[in-house]
């Protein structure tokens, strides 16, 4: 085989993936379960490079050179699972099967297990930036062995997004590691969205400013702190008016939130992991919410009347709410963000990974729905210091939230006064006033725990678990 790579499932993520290896001048074996697509692809681009098309999967592994990278693109889950077997079959030694699918890391580290048993490098590979990115670049999270990236990686640098001449891709860890981080990065962009969405409700309530104007407001967030690929599409989605009805585009869409899994397998993962990722959960189950049509309408009809006669929330100030919001977004996003790389260092933790944050950073920082421009800073902020404990503490992001608080406080206790349902904002707010506090009400817990169930409790004073007879003579005895 001469190919260098051959990428199999060419619906539009493995299309356009196997169009910018090729047009980064990689040698492409294409094919799909029906050969329409194959031709299809070699007739609309085959002009963009090399492309070794093949009808039947024996074809195509036998056009590939070795060892063999072969790329699969197809749905998560049982799909995946039918097209390495058949694959496995047709490989050799050391031959690489990369997964660039949205798979959870658990069926990715099942899958590297089985697929090291057959002398094969199996390489679950997180790939974000969308249609679009696939095709210009996209940020690239391959996990699997490193002697696997010692072929993928050339490649992979190539054709992924590139900031500053640095590539938006580099081996994150072995076996599960790329899916992981993957999955943790679209937590982190379902908070982010959250977020936008809730500024945005804030924005219309509070100035009864129409999406058009709204928009403006947040392209002008795009040239500070906040610029974000998501901010900036934010004023795109707010600035379009719908064709049929001349309505804001935002006005005549369903409000109903889908998902098809990862956010919910991140609060999974995190639940498992005992990190608080308050901002990515609070996303999550506001789309649950708003999905739930019919207990929305009877909510809605029963409490119909309960805010009559209060007055509505009207901001006097424009300039002072406007920055107040924009304040309390950031502060919210450095709590996202915090979050998520905690969790990222409990995987990493958890399976002995070894993700290296500031690198991870370092990828994000292009290509990906996340990318934003304090990327970089968080880079630094890990590159200065491996362990910190908490991106919030770094001085460029304690700076963010200690400015921004006021405007938090304002903006969360307004939402609620007003009746403006606003989970993630108020989350975040909760969690770094919980995660600042001297002393909390956990203490309580323990004794109320202690009370009904004699689970014990550690004291401050004295080392060693303790339990109190609450029954009886309320004399303590060590446990
Ligand atoms: C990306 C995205 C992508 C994901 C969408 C949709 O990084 O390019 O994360 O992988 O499919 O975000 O996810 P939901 O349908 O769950 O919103």
């Amino acid at each position: 085989g001469t190919a260098q790579i051959g990428v199999t499932g060419l619906a539009v993520m493995g299309r356009n993936l196997a169009r910018n290896l090729a047009r980064n001048g990689f040698t492409v074996a294409v094919h799909n379960r029906s050969a329409e697509r194959t031709h299809s692809l070699v007739a609309e681009h085959g002009d963009e490079g090399t492309f070794v098309p093949s009808e039947s999967l024996s074809d195509f592994v036998a056009s590939l050179e070795r060892p063999r990278a072969v790329i699969v693109m197809v749905k998560a889950g049982a799909p995946t699972d039918a097209v390495i077997d058949e694959l496995v079959p047709l490989l050799e030694d050391g031959d690489i099967v990369v997964d660039c699918g949205n798979a959870h890391y658990d069926d990715t580290r099942r899958r590297e297990e089985a697929l090291r048993g057959h002398g094969l490098h199996f390489v679950g590979t997180g790939v974000s930036g969308g249609e679009e990115g696939a095709l210009l670049g996209p940020s690239i999270m391959p996990g699997g062995s490193a002697e696997s990236y010692q072929k993928l990686g050339p490649i992979f640098e190539k054709i992924a997004a590139q900031v500053d001449g640095t590539p938006c891709c580099r081996h994150i860890g072995p076996d599960g590691a790329g899916h992981f981080v993957k999955m943790v990065h679209n937590g982190i962009e379902y908070a982010d969205m959250q977020l936008i969405a809730e500024a945005y409700d804030m924005l219309r309530t509070g100035l009864g400013a129409e999406p058009a104007e709204i928009a403006e407001i947040f392209t002008g967030w795009n040239s500070g702190d906040l610029e974000s690929f998501l901010i900036e599409i934010t004023a795109d989605v707010l600035g379009h008016t719908d064709a049929a009805t001349k309505r804001p585009f935002v006005d005549i869409v369903l409000d109903q939130a889908e998902q098809k899994g990862t956010g919910r397998w991140t609060v999974q993962s995190a639940l498992d992991l005992g990190v608080p990722i308050t901002g990515i959960a609070e996303a999550t189950f506001a789309r649950s919410l708003s999905g739930h049509a019919d207990q929305r309408a009877a909510a809605a009809r029963a409490f119909a009347d309960v805010d009559a006669g209060a007055a509505p929330w009207a901001t006097d100030d424009r300039e002072t709410f406007i920055e107040d919001v924009r304040r309390a977004l950031y502060a919210s996003k450095i709590v996202a963000y915090a979050q998520g790389f905690d969790q990222i260092q409990a995987g990493s933790d958890e399976y002995d990974w070894n993700v290296d944050r500031g690198g991870l950073a370092t990828i994000w920082r292009g290509g990906c729905i996340i990318r934003a421009r304090f990327l970089d800073r968080i880079r630094e902020a890990y590159d200065e210091r491996p362990d910190l404990p908490s991106l919030m503490v770094a001085p460029y992001f304690a700076k963010g939230i200690t400015d921004g608080v006021p405007s938090w406080r304002r903006v969360v206790g307004d939402a609620a006064r007003y009746g403006i349902p606003a989970p993630a904002f108020a989350s975040s707010l909760a969690y770094f006033d919980g995660l600042r506090r001297d002393r909390l009400p956990a203490a309580l817990i323990q004794g109320l725990r202690d009370n009904f169930g004699a689970h014990t409790y550690r004291r401050v004073d004295r080392d060693g678990a303790f339990h109190t007879q609450w029954a009886g003579d309320r004399s303590e005895s060590p446990a």
